[in-house]
Protein backbone atom coordinates (compact mmCIF):
# COMPACT_ATOMS: atom_id res chain seq x y z
CA UNK A 1 0.00 0.00 0.00
CA UNK A 2 3.01 2.39 0.72
CA UNK A 3 5.09 1.70 -1.95
CA UNK A 4 1.22 2.28 -4.19
CA UNK A 5 1.51 6.05 -2.50
CA UNK A 6 4.94 6.32 -2.93
CA UNK A 7 4.94 5.57 -6.83
CA UNK A 8 1.76 8.10 -7.40
CA UNK A 9 3.61 10.69 -4.84
CA UNK A 10 7.51 10.01 -6.27
CA UNK A 11 6.86 11.73 -10.04
CA UNK A 12 5.13 14.39 -8.56
CA UNK A 13 7.96 15.74 -6.31
CA UNK A 14 10.62 14.54 -9.41
CA UNK A 15 8.27 16.62 -12.21
CA UNK A 16 8.49 20.30 -12.40
CA UNK A 17 5.83 22.31 -10.29
CA UNK A 18 3.52 24.17 -12.15
CA UNK A 19 4.41 26.99 -14.33
CA UNK A 20 2.59 30.06 -11.91
CA UNK A 21 5.17 33.18 -13.91
CA UNK A 22 1.57 34.43 -15.42
CA UNK A 23 0.42 37.69 -15.45
CA UNK A 24 -2.05 37.69 -12.62
CA UNK A 25 -0.39 35.51 -10.92
CA UNK A 26 2.81 37.71 -10.65
CA UNK A 27 0.72 40.93 -10.42
CA UNK A 28 -0.62 39.26 -6.54
CA UNK A 29 2.85 38.40 -5.98
CA UNK A 30 4.01 42.04 -6.54
CA UNK A 31 1.32 42.92 -3.68
CA UNK A 32 -1.12 44.07 -6.23
CA UNK A 33 -5.07 43.11 -6.39
CA UNK A 34 -4.95 41.91 -10.41
CA UNK A 35 -3.85 42.17 -13.73
CA UNK A 36 -6.87 41.83 -16.18
CA UNK A 37 -7.70 42.15 -19.68
CA UNK A 38 -10.71 44.23 -21.48
CA UNK A 39 -13.04 42.21 -23.34
CA UNK A 40 -16.07 42.41 -25.48
CA UNK A 41 -19.33 39.97 -26.20
CA UNK A 42 -18.59 39.59 -29.95
CA UNK A 43 -15.68 37.79 -28.81
CA UNK A 44 -17.55 35.34 -26.44
CA UNK A 45 -18.42 33.34 -29.30
CA UNK A 46 -14.50 32.49 -30.02
CA UNK A 47 -13.89 29.19 -28.23
CA UNK A 48 -9.80 29.66 -28.32
CA UNK A 49 -10.47 33.01 -27.22
CA UNK A 50 -12.49 32.71 -24.40
CA UNK A 51 -10.48 29.67 -22.84
CA UNK A 52 -7.73 32.16 -22.46
CA UNK A 53 -9.80 35.01 -21.44
CA UNK A 54 -10.68 32.42 -18.68
CA UNK A 55 -7.25 31.70 -17.35
CA UNK A 56 -6.77 33.05 -14.23
CA UNK A 57 -3.20 32.80 -13.95
CA UNK A 58 -3.31 35.67 -16.72
CA UNK A 59 -6.41 37.59 -16.03
CA UNK A 60 -7.95 38.12 -12.48
CA UNK A 61 -10.03 41.31 -14.10
CA UNK A 62 -12.16 41.42 -16.56
CA UNK A 63 -13.43 44.90 -17.79
CA UNK A 64 -16.44 44.88 -20.53
CA UNK A 65 -15.27 47.22 -23.20
CA UNK A 66 -18.57 48.42 -24.36
CA UNK A 67 -21.54 46.60 -23.05
CA UNK A 68 -22.30 48.37 -19.91
CA UNK A 69 -21.83 52.13 -21.72
CA UNK A 70 -24.91 54.23 -21.89
CA UNK A 71 -25.63 53.46 -25.42
CA UNK A 72 -25.88 49.62 -24.31
CA UNK A 73 -27.59 50.10 -21.41
CA UNK A 74 -29.97 52.86 -21.77
CA UNK A 75 -30.99 53.33 -25.54
CA UNK A 76 -34.56 54.85 -24.64
CA UNK A 77 -35.06 57.10 -21.70
CA UNK A 78 -36.10 54.77 -18.61
CA UNK A 79 -35.83 50.97 -20.31
CA UNK A 80 -32.46 49.26 -19.75
CA UNK A 81 -30.98 46.64 -21.07
CA UNK A 82 -28.37 44.49 -19.05
CA UNK A 83 -28.18 41.57 -20.79
CA UNK A 84 -24.32 42.03 -22.62
CA UNK A 85 -22.97 43.51 -19.31
CA UNK A 86 -24.75 40.54 -17.61
CA UNK A 87 -22.78 37.98 -19.87
CA UNK A 88 -19.42 39.85 -19.23
CA UNK A 89 -20.32 39.27 -15.84
CA UNK A 90 -21.32 35.83 -16.15
CA UNK A 91 -17.95 34.69 -17.89
CA UNK A 92 -15.95 36.55 -14.77
CA UNK A 93 -17.62 35.01 -12.44
CA UNK A 94 -17.20 31.35 -13.71
CA UNK A 95 -13.70 32.42 -14.13
CA UNK A 96 -13.30 33.74 -10.33
CA UNK A 97 -12.27 37.11 -11.96
CA UNK A 98 -12.90 40.65 -10.54
CA UNK A 99 -14.79 42.83 -12.47
CA UNK A 100 -14.36 46.60 -13.33
CA UNK A 101 -17.60 48.48 -13.88
CA UNK A 102 -16.88 50.71 -17.19
CA UNK A 103 -18.63 53.09 -17.36
CA UNK A 104 -21.60 55.64 -15.76
CA UNK A 105 -21.13 59.49 -17.77
CA UNK A 106 -19.04 59.65 -20.52
CA UNK A 107 -19.31 62.11 -23.71
CA UNK A 108 -19.01 59.04 -26.61
CA UNK A 109 -21.54 56.11 -27.36
CA UNK A 110 -24.72 57.95 -25.93
CA UNK A 111 -27.83 57.22 -27.55
CA UNK A 112 -29.25 60.30 -29.14
CA UNK A 113 -32.09 60.61 -26.93
CA UNK A 114 -29.48 61.95 -24.29
CA UNK A 115 -27.61 63.80 -26.68
CA UNK A 116 -30.40 65.76 -28.60
CA UNK A 117 -33.03 65.81 -26.26
CA UNK A 118 -32.34 69.74 -24.92
CA UNK A 119 -32.94 68.95 -21.39
CA UNK A 120 -32.33 71.73 -19.11
CA UNK A 121 -29.73 71.12 -16.22
CA UNK A 122 -32.40 69.52 -13.17
CA UNK A 123 -33.59 67.22 -16.16
CA UNK A 124 -30.28 65.99 -17.00
CA UNK A 125 -29.32 66.08 -13.44
CA UNK A 126 -32.29 63.60 -12.86
CA UNK A 127 -31.34 61.74 -15.93
CA UNK A 128 -27.83 61.25 -15.09
CA UNK A 129 -28.83 60.17 -11.44
CA UNK A 130 -31.48 57.58 -12.74
CA UNK A 131 -28.95 56.29 -15.38
CA UNK A 132 -25.97 56.03 -12.43
CA UNK A 133 -27.90 54.21 -9.74
CA UNK A 134 -29.98 51.71 -12.37
CA UNK A 135 -26.36 50.79 -13.91
CA UNK A 136 -24.75 50.18 -10.69
CA UNK A 137 -27.53 49.06 -8.58
CA UNK A 138 -27.94 46.61 -11.24
CA UNK A 139 -24.65 45.25 -10.33
CA UNK A 140 -24.38 45.90 -6.55
CA UNK A 141 -22.15 43.66 -5.02
CA UNK A 142 -20.06 42.08 -8.00
CA UNK A 143 -18.42 45.04 -8.98
CA UNK A 144 -14.72 45.77 -7.64
CA UNK A 145 -14.90 49.16 -9.14
CA UNK A 146 -16.60 51.79 -11.59
CA UNK A 147 -15.07 54.02 -14.12
CA UNK A 148 -18.16 57.08 -12.70
CA UNK A 149 -17.01 59.24 -15.08
CA UNK A 150 -14.38 58.74 -18.10
CA UNK A 151 -12.55 60.89 -20.59
CA UNK A 152 -12.10 64.20 -21.32
CA UNK A 153 -11.49 65.50 -17.84
CA UNK A 154 -9.90 68.54 -19.55
CA UNK A 155 -13.21 69.48 -20.85
CA UNK A 156 -14.80 69.77 -17.71
CA UNK A 157 -12.03 71.83 -15.54
CA UNK A 158 -9.83 73.61 -18.00
CA UNK A 159 -10.13 76.66 -18.84
CA UNK A 160 -10.06 76.71 -22.64
CA UNK A 161 -13.08 75.47 -23.88
CA UNK A 162 -11.18 74.47 -27.44
CA UNK A 163 -10.12 71.19 -28.78
CA UNK A 164 -6.39 71.01 -30.35
CA UNK A 165 -7.68 72.09 -33.61
CA UNK A 166 -9.78 75.17 -32.04
CA UNK A 167 -13.45 73.79 -32.59
CA UNK A 168 -16.09 74.03 -29.50
CA UNK A 169 -15.24 70.87 -27.25
CA UNK A 170 -18.68 69.24 -27.16
CA UNK A 171 -20.34 67.52 -24.22
CA UNK A 172 -23.73 67.42 -23.36
CA UNK A 173 -23.03 67.14 -19.57
CA UNK A 174 -21.00 70.12 -19.57
CA UNK A 175 -22.52 72.53 -21.63
CA UNK A 176 -26.46 71.65 -19.81
CA UNK A 177 -24.72 71.21 -16.22
CA UNK A 178 -21.41 72.78 -15.82
CA UNK A 179 -18.96 70.53 -13.98
CA UNK A 180 -22.00 69.46 -11.56
CA UNK A 181 -22.66 66.13 -13.38
CA UNK A 182 -19.29 64.76 -11.69
CA UNK A 183 -20.65 65.06 -8.21
CA UNK A 184 -24.30 64.10 -8.89
CA UNK A 185 -22.84 61.01 -10.22
CA UNK A 186 -20.15 59.91 -8.01
CA UNK A 187 -22.49 60.48 -5.05
CA UNK A 188 -25.25 58.18 -7.19
CA UNK A 189 -23.17 55.84 -7.64
CA UNK A 190 -21.55 55.68 -3.99
CA UNK A 191 -25.87 55.24 -2.52
CA UNK A 192 -25.97 52.33 -5.64
CA UNK A 193 -23.46 50.50 -4.34
CA UNK A 194 -21.05 51.66 -1.10
CA UNK A 195 -18.69 48.79 -2.16
CA UNK A 196 -17.89 49.59 -4.86
CA UNK A 197 -14.66 51.74 -5.46
CA UNK A 198 -15.35 55.07 -7.61
CA UNK A 199 -12.96 56.16 -10.27
CA UNK A 200 -12.55 59.04 -12.63
CA UNK A 201 -10.92 57.28 -15.77
CA UNK A 202 -9.19 59.29 -18.39
CA UNK A 203 -6.76 59.27 -20.93
CA UNK A 204 -3.45 61.83 -21.88
CA UNK A 205 -2.86 61.68 -18.23
CA UNK A 206 0.08 59.48 -18.11
CA UNK A 207 2.80 62.72 -18.16
CA UNK A 208 2.45 66.01 -16.10
CA UNK A 209 0.89 68.66 -17.88
CA UNK A 210 -1.85 70.95 -17.78
CA UNK A 211 -4.25 67.75 -17.97
CA UNK A 212 -3.21 66.20 -15.16
CA UNK A 213 -2.73 68.83 -13.12
CA UNK A 214 -6.44 69.75 -14.08
CA UNK A 215 -7.46 65.63 -13.05
CA UNK A 216 -5.57 66.51 -9.65
CA UNK A 217 -7.12 70.10 -8.60
CA UNK A 218 -10.59 68.21 -9.54
CA UNK A 219 -10.00 65.33 -7.31
CA UNK A 220 -8.81 67.87 -4.50
CA UNK A 221 -11.39 69.53 -4.75
CA UNK A 222 -13.98 67.36 -5.31
CA UNK A 223 -12.16 65.42 -1.71
CA UNK A 224 -12.61 68.96 0.05
CA UNK A 225 -16.04 69.04 -0.61
CA UNK A 226 -16.71 65.34 0.54
CA UNK A 227 -17.28 64.07 -2.89
CA UNK A 228 -16.84 60.32 -2.70
CA UNK A 229 -13.93 59.76 -5.14
CA UNK A 230 -11.73 56.71 -4.79
CA UNK A 231 -9.51 56.34 -7.35
CA UNK A 232 -7.86 57.91 -10.66
CA UNK A 233 -7.76 55.40 -13.88
CA UNK A 234 -4.70 56.17 -15.92
CA UNK A 235 -5.79 54.91 -19.20
CA UNK A 236 -2.43 54.37 -20.68
CA UNK A 237 -3.17 53.84 -24.77
CA UNK A 238 0.48 54.25 -25.78
CA UNK A 239 2.78 54.17 -28.69
CA UNK A 240 5.84 52.27 -28.91
CA UNK A 241 8.68 54.22 -28.20
CA UNK A 242 7.20 57.12 -26.28
CA UNK A 243 6.18 55.73 -22.91
CA UNK A 244 6.42 59.03 -21.03
CA UNK A 245 9.31 59.92 -19.02
CA UNK A 246 7.01 60.86 -16.11
CA UNK A 247 4.94 58.19 -15.95
CA UNK A 248 5.59 56.87 -12.88
CA UNK A 249 6.48 59.71 -11.34
CA UNK A 250 2.31 60.79 -12.41
CA UNK A 251 1.14 57.35 -10.64
CA UNK A 252 2.93 58.50 -7.71
CA UNK A 253 1.84 62.57 -8.01
CA UNK A 254 -2.15 60.89 -8.15
CA UNK A 255 -1.39 57.97 -5.57
CA UNK A 256 -0.12 60.96 -2.94
CA UNK A 257 -4.06 62.15 -3.28
CA UNK A 258 -4.98 59.60 -1.16
CA UNK A 259 -6.30 58.13 -3.39
CA UNK A 260 -6.05 54.41 -5.63
CA UNK A 261 -4.57 54.36 -9.19
CA UNK A 262 -5.37 51.91 -11.82
CA UNK A 263 -3.84 50.96 -14.96
CA UNK A 264 -7.64 50.51 -17.13
CA UNK A 265 -6.86 50.17 -20.79
CA UNK A 266 -3.21 49.44 -21.26
CA UNK A 267 -1.65 49.08 -25.32
CA UNK A 268 0.97 50.23 -26.81
CA UNK A 269 0.30 50.38 -30.74
CA UNK A 270 2.95 50.91 -33.38
CA UNK A 271 2.65 51.61 -36.81
CA UNK A 272 2.47 48.28 -39.20
CA UNK A 273 3.87 46.29 -40.03
CA UNK A 274 5.29 45.12 -36.65
CA UNK A 275 9.35 44.35 -37.30
CA UNK A 276 11.45 42.99 -34.63
CA UNK A 277 12.87 45.61 -33.33
CA UNK A 278 9.05 47.68 -33.05
CA UNK A 279 8.04 44.35 -31.32
CA UNK A 280 11.24 44.33 -29.03
CA UNK A 281 11.32 48.11 -28.11
CA UNK A 282 7.26 47.29 -27.34
CA UNK A 283 8.84 44.29 -24.73
CA UNK A 284 10.89 47.25 -23.20
CA UNK A 285 8.03 49.18 -22.99
CA UNK A 286 5.15 47.40 -21.83
CA UNK A 287 8.16 46.39 -19.06
CA UNK A 288 8.53 50.25 -18.00
CA UNK A 289 4.37 50.73 -17.58
CA UNK A 290 4.11 47.74 -15.39
CA UNK A 291 7.06 48.08 -13.33
CA UNK A 292 5.42 52.13 -12.86
CA UNK A 293 3.21 50.01 -11.30
CA UNK A 294 4.68 48.33 -9.06
CA UNK A 295 6.76 50.88 -7.64
CA UNK A 296 4.06 52.87 -7.07
CA UNK A 297 2.29 51.53 -4.19
CA UNK A 298 -0.98 53.28 -4.72
CA UNK A 299 -1.14 51.57 -8.12
CA UNK A 300 -3.63 48.72 -7.38
CA UNK A 301 -3.61 46.98 -10.96
CA UNK A 302 -3.36 46.62 -14.66
CA UNK A 303 -5.63 46.24 -17.29
CA UNK A 304 -5.03 45.98 -20.73
CA UNK A 305 -7.54 46.75 -23.25
CA UNK A 306 -7.75 43.26 -24.70
CA UNK A 307 -5.07 40.85 -24.79
CA UNK A 308 -5.20 39.60 -28.50
CA UNK A 309 -4.05 42.42 -31.49
CA UNK A 310 -7.12 40.22 -33.03
CA UNK A 311 -9.54 42.40 -30.86
CA UNK A 312 -7.90 45.88 -30.99
CA UNK A 313 -10.05 48.39 -30.97
CA UNK A 314 -6.51 50.51 -32.44
CA UNK A 315 -6.68 49.61 -36.03
CA UNK A 316 -10.34 50.67 -36.46
CA UNK A 317 -9.43 54.22 -35.16
CA UNK A 318 -5.81 54.67 -36.32
CA UNK A 319 -4.87 53.79 -40.07
CA UNK A 320 -1.73 51.45 -40.40
CA UNK A 321 -1.49 50.93 -36.66
CA UNK A 322 -1.78 48.21 -34.49
CA UNK A 323 -0.10 45.33 -33.20
CA UNK A 324 -1.01 46.87 -30.18
CA UNK A 325 -1.31 43.93 -27.54
CA UNK A 326 0.72 41.53 -26.11
CA UNK A 327 -0.95 38.50 -27.74
CA UNK A 328 -0.62 38.81 -31.71
CA UNK A 329 -4.13 38.26 -33.50
CA UNK A 330 -3.42 34.13 -33.76
CA UNK A 331 -3.24 34.43 -29.53
CA UNK A 332 0.37 33.33 -29.87
CA UNK A 333 2.42 35.81 -27.63
CA UNK A 334 4.60 38.37 -28.29
CA UNK A 335 7.64 39.72 -26.52
CA UNK A 336 5.51 42.42 -24.73
CA UNK A 337 4.09 39.17 -22.38
CA UNK A 338 8.09 38.84 -21.29
CA UNK A 339 8.16 42.17 -20.86
CA UNK A 340 5.05 42.70 -18.79
CA UNK A 341 6.43 39.37 -16.58
CA UNK A 342 9.98 41.31 -16.47
CA UNK A 343 7.91 44.27 -14.99
CA UNK A 344 6.41 42.30 -12.31
CA UNK A 345 9.28 40.72 -11.33
CA UNK A 346 12.05 43.00 -11.72
O1 LIG B 1 -22.60 48.29 -31.87
C1 LIG B 1 -22.37 48.71 -33.21
C2 LIG B 1 -22.88 47.69 -34.18
O2 LIG B 1 -24.28 47.58 -34.06
C3 LIG B 1 -22.47 48.10 -35.60
O3 LIG B 1 -22.82 47.09 -36.49
C4 LIG B 1 -20.97 48.34 -35.68
C5 LIG B 1 -20.53 48.84 -37.04
O4 LIG B 1 -19.35 49.60 -36.97
O5 LIG B 1 -20.61 49.30 -34.73
C6 LIG B 1 -20.88 48.90 -33.41
O6 LIG B 1 -20.47 49.90 -32.54
C7 LIG B 1 -19.06 50.00 -32.35
C8 LIG B 1 -18.78 49.72 -30.87
O7 LIG B 1 -17.40 49.93 -30.59
C9 LIG B 1 -19.12 48.30 -30.48
O8 LIG B 1 -18.36 47.40 -31.22
C10 LIG B 1 -18.63 51.40 -32.69
O9 LIG B 1 -18.79 51.61 -34.10
C11 LIG B 1 -17.19 51.63 -32.27
O10 LIG B 1 -16.88 53.01 -32.47
C12 LIG B 1 -17.03 51.29 -30.82
O11 LIG B 1 -15.67 51.49 -30.50
C13 LIG B 1 -15.34 51.48 -29.12
C14 LIG B 1 -14.87 52.86 -28.69
O12 LIG B 1 -14.50 52.83 -27.32
C15 LIG B 1 -15.94 53.93 -28.85
O13 LIG B 1 -15.38 55.18 -28.60
C16 LIG B 1 -14.23 50.48 -28.93
O14 LIG B 1 -14.72 49.17 -29.19
C17 LIG B 1 -13.72 50.56 -27.48
O15 LIG B 1 -12.55 49.77 -27.39
C18 LIG B 1 -13.36 52.00 -27.12
O16 LIG B 1 -12.97 52.03 -25.78
C19 LIG B 1 -12.63 53.32 -25.24
C20 LIG B 1 -12.99 53.28 -23.76
O17 LIG B 1 -14.34 52.90 -23.60
C21 LIG B 1 -12.71 54.61 -23.09
N1 LIG B 1 -11.34 55.02 -23.32
C22 LIG B 1 -10.89 55.02 -24.72
C23 LIG B 1 -11.15 53.67 -25.36
C24 LIG B 1 -10.62 53.63 -26.77
O18 LIG B 1 -11.32 54.52 -27.59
Amino acid sequence: MFLHLLYLILPLLILPLPISAQLHTLALQAGKKYFGTATDNPELTNTAYVSQLGNKTDFGQLTPTNSMKWDATEPSRGTFTFSGGDAIVAQAQKAGQLIRGHNCVWHQQLPSWVTSGNFDNATLASIVQNHCSTLVGHYKGEILSWDVINDRINEHTLPEPFNDDGTFRTSVFFTTMGTSFIPIALRTARAADPAAKLYINDFNIESSGPKSTALISLVKSLKTQGVPIDGIGVQTHLIVGEVPSSFQATLQAYADLGVEVAITELDIRMTLPATQALLEQQQRDYQTVISACKNVQGCVGVTIWDWTDKFSWVPGTFAGQGAACPWDENFVKKLAYQGIVAGWTN
